[in-house]
């Protein structure tokens, strides 16, 4: 079984589209989809699931469904939370906070307080989440470390640099899925998925089940993993 499983939920608008339905509508179909599919992690036993769920290029969207997108995000957080603690999920958020709205950093700040106990699975959740965006504000603070004499470049590894990313305290993604056909990593855990298997699924994001996921784990239990060695 893969421990981290990341997934890039797309196609929402494709599914709202097909039945002449507005984008929300295919967005709120998608937040459903994030809830079965954290209930088929636990059932799988995944350790770590990472989802995609703002792009710090999402702002480029309409406000209109920026708004819509906050609202959700709002709701879900709102309405879930009670429910995922009791599932033992522990909620976590990657993504720079500085531009979201101050009571959707609150939200994420208790989500994250009033789960950190939990164990039976963590769920990441990207926010205003970019993955070179990330690299950045980590070098950054690398620099300033540096600067201050607490590290000296030579210190600096590739294990270290890990530490100062978002996603310092979680493996590697083992599996990262795209629903909707695309084939793209589009800005999402490019240092974290150097070794991860790749898995595209034709399923847009609001009809992904818990087949599509034990689909994706048997394809990815068929890969051969070298992490750059030969095949043996
Ligand atoms: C991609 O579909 C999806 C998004 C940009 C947002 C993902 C958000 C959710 C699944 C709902 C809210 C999340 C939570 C955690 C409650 P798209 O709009 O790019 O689809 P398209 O490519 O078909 O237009």
């Amino acid at each position: 079984m893969p421990r981290h499983v990341a997934i890039i939920m797309d196609g929402n608008g494709r599914w709202a589209r097909a039945r002449g339905l507005p984008r929300i509508a295919g967005h709120r179909q998608g937040a459903e989809a994030v809830r079965r599919t954290v209930v088929s992690g636990l059932e799988l036993g995944i350790e770590y699931l990472t989802i995609f769920a703002f792009s710090s290029e999402n702002w480029k969207r309409p406000e209109r469904e920026i708004d819509d997108l906050m609202g959700l995000l709002r709701l879900y957080l709102r309405a879930e939370i009670g429910e995922l603690s009791r599932q033992g999920v522990r909620v976590r958020f990657i993504g720079d906070r500085n531009r979201l709205s101050r009571d959707i950093r609150s939200l994420i700040d208790e989500a994250e307080r009033t789960t950190d106990a939990n164990q039976a699975i963590t769920l990441t959740i990207a926010l205003n989440y970019g993955s070179r965006q990330e690299i950045v504000r980590a070098v950054r603070r690398l620099a300033r470390d540096v600067a201050t004499g607490a590290l000296v470049p030579e210190d600096v590894d590739e294990a270290m640099f890990g530490r100062y990313l978002d996603t310092s305290e979680m493996p590697d993604p083992d599996l990262l899925i795209r629903t909707s056909g695309e084939q793209r990593l589009s800005n999402f855990l490019l240092w974290q998925s150097a070794y991860t298997e790749l898995v595209y699924l034709p399923t847009l994001w609001p009809d992904f089940e818990k087949a599509d996921l034990e689909n994706a784990v048997v394809a990815f239990q068929r890969r051969e993993r070298r992490y750059g060695a030969s095949s043996g």
